[in-house]
This record gives structure tokens, C-alpha cells and sequence, in this order.
């Protein structure tokens, strides 16, 4: 039950590369598998992944569009994303080296179907203007939310705090499950702000 399968081809090069440059915030598996199934529910969609990081999750994602769908994911790390490029060449897929707090807030482009947000910026930080940026019926995926190790003094407070905000809001429907480092699908059902 708990093993998964179907792991991206180029998602072992990645492990080896996000491993030599000891970045230490990578996606697991259980997350992966989770986006490519919600990315596969969703032909033609319009995704969008902030924190690239070396493109572990983006493989999942990838591995789970059609061909017609189309993903842009950003990240400020220019180190971190040149793995993901070097390893994911796909046109479906629009590689932004940015801060995500600009983009975030200058992006006017058309909605997304699916958002994983795995930065601060659209996370903790902007989420209005993130959550802005998802259709009706979108979906809007998070992890880390159970307690993690490496958390810093603080942001288990930080953690509560917004999940009590999702969960006081009107215009959004959400599960937590306990599964990899604690997720939670979020889905918009209105335009309505609260
Ligand atoms: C949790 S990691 C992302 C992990 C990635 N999704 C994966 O599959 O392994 C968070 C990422 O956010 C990026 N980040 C941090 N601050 C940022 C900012 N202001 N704008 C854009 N990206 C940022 C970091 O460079 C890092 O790659």
C-alpha cells in the first residue's frame, strides 16, 4: 500500500544532483505521487509551482499532464533551478527564475487549475494574492504541514495560524491528511473573498 511506483524517469538524476548540492527542502515521494495524480484529474490545465527547488515535485507534475496541459513553476535559486531545467525538457513547461514575491504579484496572466504552493511567497507570505491567482474548482496544494524537524523556533505557530485561517474561510473547501510531511488539498469554490 505505501509503496509507490511509477517515479519519473528523470526523478533518480535529480535525487543524485539535489544530493550533491545538499539542498535539504526537497519534495518526498508520497507528495510527488499525490501532485501527478491531482495534475492527471486535471486535462488541459493551466499549473503553477512555486519553489522549484531542483524539479523533484515538477517531475511528478509533469508526469501526470496531458499533453495539452501547461505548468509554469518559479523558483529564485538560479543554482537549483538549472537542475530542474537540465534534467526537465519539456515544452509543456515554463522554467521562471524569479523572486516570488514579484512575480506573484505582477503575474496577469490567465488562472491556474492547480497551484502547489512550496515557497514562502504564496504560502505564508501573499497568500490573497496567491489564492487569487486559481480558477473556481481549483485546487491549491500544500505540504509540510505536520511538524517537521527542521522547522525553526516559531513556525509551528506560524503552521497553526494558517491552517485556522483556511479553515475559518467560506470560499475554499479543504482536507489534512496525514500523509508525507502533511498535506492539505484546498479547493476554491468561489471568488468571493470570506
Ligand atoms: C521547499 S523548497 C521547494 C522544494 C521543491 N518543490 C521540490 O520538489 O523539492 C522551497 C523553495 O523555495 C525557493 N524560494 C525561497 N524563497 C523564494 C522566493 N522569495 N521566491 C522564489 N522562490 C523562493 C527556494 O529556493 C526553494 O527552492
Amino acid at each position: 500500500m505505501n509503496r509507490i511506483k511509477d517515479i519519473p524517469a528523470q526523478y533518480e538524476a535529480i535525487v543524485f544532483k539535489t544530493k550533491a548540492l545538499g539542498f535539504d527542502m526537497p519534495s518526498d515521494l508520497q507528495t510527488g505521487s499525490l501532485l501527478k495524480t491531482l495534475a492527471a484529474s486535471k486535462p488541459g490545465s493551466r499549473i503553477l509551482e512555486l519553489g522549484t527547488g531542483t524539479g523533484l515535485a515538477t517531475s511528478w507534475i509533469l508526469s501526470g499532464m496531458d499533453p495539452q496541459s501547461r505548468l509554469i513553476s518559479v523558483d529564485n535559486n538560479a543554482l537549483l533551478v538549472s537542475v530542474a531545467q537540465e534534467q526537465l525538457k519539456d515544452e509543456r513547461i515554463e522554467f521562471v527564475c524569479a523572486d516570488g514575491y514579484e512575480w506573484i504579484r505582477s503575474y496577469n496572466g490567465a488562472p491556474f487549475d492547480l497551484l502547489f504552493a512550496d515557497a514562502m511567497p504564496g504560502k505564508y507570505d501573499l497568500f490573497e494574492e496567491t489564492f487569487a491567482l486559481l480558477k473556481t474548482g481549483g485546487i491549491y496544494f500544500i505540504d509540510d504541514m505536520l511538524p517537521q524537524p527542521n522547522w525553526p523556533e516559531g513556525h509551528a505557530q506560524k503552521a497553526a495560524a494558517f491552517i485556522t485561517m483556511l479553515e475559518s474561510r467560506t470560499d475554499l473547501v479543504l482536507t489534512k491528511l496525514n500523509w508525507s510531511t502533511g498535506i492539505i488539498i484546498v479547493t476554491k469554490t468561489s471568488n468571493n473573498k470570506l
